[in-house]
């Protein structure tokens, strides 16, 4: 039996939605261990936390983590201690909420959250000191250089003595979705971004607190596409400019589907170029999407979420991956499903398909699905 499944383009959260990687999963002979059916799923993974099958072999799983669902919602907090590793607050620590008026700081929702990690004995990984999105009225973007170092300054700066946080994703997006939304046809920026101005970030974040890892993070790098090689050009700039830059936060919000082709061999030249840059791969954000047309029945969407997980987490383990962290646990509270994030057009006018949006391991009820099995599976199969 052959078919396709896979995986195309990312979900269109920006007023102009991007159209980002694409790819496909094949199942044939080639290839058929990266699928992962009920009777196998039935068989893997008991109830072995993700967090102790990731750290056999050396690795991380993780979770983006909201602070007020923590303290309303018990099973998603045990659900969160008992399988995740490592956390990132899903908005906590954007400026909007760290710093709301000029020079005024607040940390009390994103401290909470690495409270619990610090209970639970997770890390911490900081998202995200700039970001066009998700910052107070105040901010132009980009800041100015000023408003840039009392921010990172003030951020960097609480959590310099964190025995949790580890790791801050230094900027995020800054690439932009196509060429005609950038003046810089070298290295894609957002309008009105320079290099320098990015150069600068991450020196001034470096003589904050260098103790820590730097990311650059971005979506739409999955595969060779316009954005992964601005992105990827983005960062040698910064290592030739000597700045600390120790990780590439690639998020990975992917859609799959039977209609588009996943471009395996792409994916595989952007992890090789960062290692060859010495710069690690980091999955921040991975969430799977099933575009149109869809299967008639939930059941078979929850495989191919499952085998497109497998797939991807193959190729990233194989280019020696060692964090996985999911963008939510749970389907219960993904932002695909949030009226405001909604993504591409058929799912925006049609309500009814809504239930199709299942990318993440757990279901609604905390329960879990195939994807959490093919994680598991993928965590099993990694070779340390
Ligand atoms: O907390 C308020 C709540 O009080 C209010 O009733 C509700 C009304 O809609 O809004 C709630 O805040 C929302 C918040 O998420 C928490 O759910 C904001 O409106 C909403 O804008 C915010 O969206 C988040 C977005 O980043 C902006 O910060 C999404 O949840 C979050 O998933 C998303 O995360 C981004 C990453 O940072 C970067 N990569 C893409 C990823 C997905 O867009």
């Amino acid at each position: 039996m052959t078919y396709r499944r896979n995986f195309l383009k990312r979900a269109g959260y920006t007023t102009i939605s991007a159209l980002l990687t694409t790819g496909f999963l094949q199942k044939d002979k080639q290839n058929e261990n990266h699928s992962i059916d009920a009777a196998m799923a039935n068989s893997i993974s008991g109830n072995t936390p993700l967090r102790q099958l990731a750290a056999a072999k050396g690795k991380r799983y993780g979770t983006a983590i909201s602070s007020d669902i923590l303290l309303k919602e018990k099973d998603y907090a045990n659900l969160i201690a008992r399988e995740c590793s490592i956390a990132t607050p899903n908005g906590e620590l954007k400026w909007n909420a760290t710093e709301p008026q000029p020079g005024k700081f607040t940390f009390e929702s994103a401290d909470a959250i690495a409270d619990f990690c610090r209970k639970h004995k997770m890390e911490l990984h900081g998202h995200t000191l700039f970001w066009h999105m998700a910052k107070p009225d105040w901010v132009p973007y980009p800041p100015t250089l000023k408003m840039i170092e009392r921010h990172v300054k003030g951020v960097m700066g609480h959590y310099r003595n964190s025995p949790v946080l580890k790791s801050w994703d230094i900027a995020n997006e800054i690439i932009a979705d196509n060429e005609n939304e950038t003046d810089n046809a070298t290295y894609g920026l957002r309008r009105g971004v320079k290099p320098e101005l990015i150069r600068d970030l991450f020196l001034f974040a470096a003589s904050v607190d260098s103790s820590k890892k730097f990311y650059l993070n971005d979506f739409g790098i999955e595969g060779a596409t316009w954005k992964s090689d601005r992105f990827l050009k983005m960062i040698e700039y910064l290592k030739n400019k000597g700045v600390k830059i120790d990780g590439a936060g690639i998020q990975s919000h992917l859609w799959f589907s039977t209609a588009y082709a996943f471009d395996e061999k792409g994916f595989k030249s952007v992890l090789k170029r960062l290692n060859d840059l010495e710069v690690k791969p980091v999955i921040t954000e991975l969430d799977i999407i099933i575009d149109t047309p869809l299967p008639d029945s939930i059941k078979k969407l929850d495989q191919m979420v499952a085998d497109s997980y497998k797939r991807y987490l193959d190729l990233c383990f194989a280019a020696k991956v060692d964090t996985v962290i999911t963008w939510g646990i749970s389907d219960r509270h993904t932002w695909i499903r949030h009226p405001d994030w909604i993504p591409g057009k058929t799912f925006r006018d049609n309500p009814q398909l809504h239930r199709f949006l299942r990318p993440l391991p757990f279901d609604e009820n905390m329960k879990p699905k195939l994807a959490r099995n093919a994680i598991a599976q993928a965590f099993r199969q990694a070779v340390p």
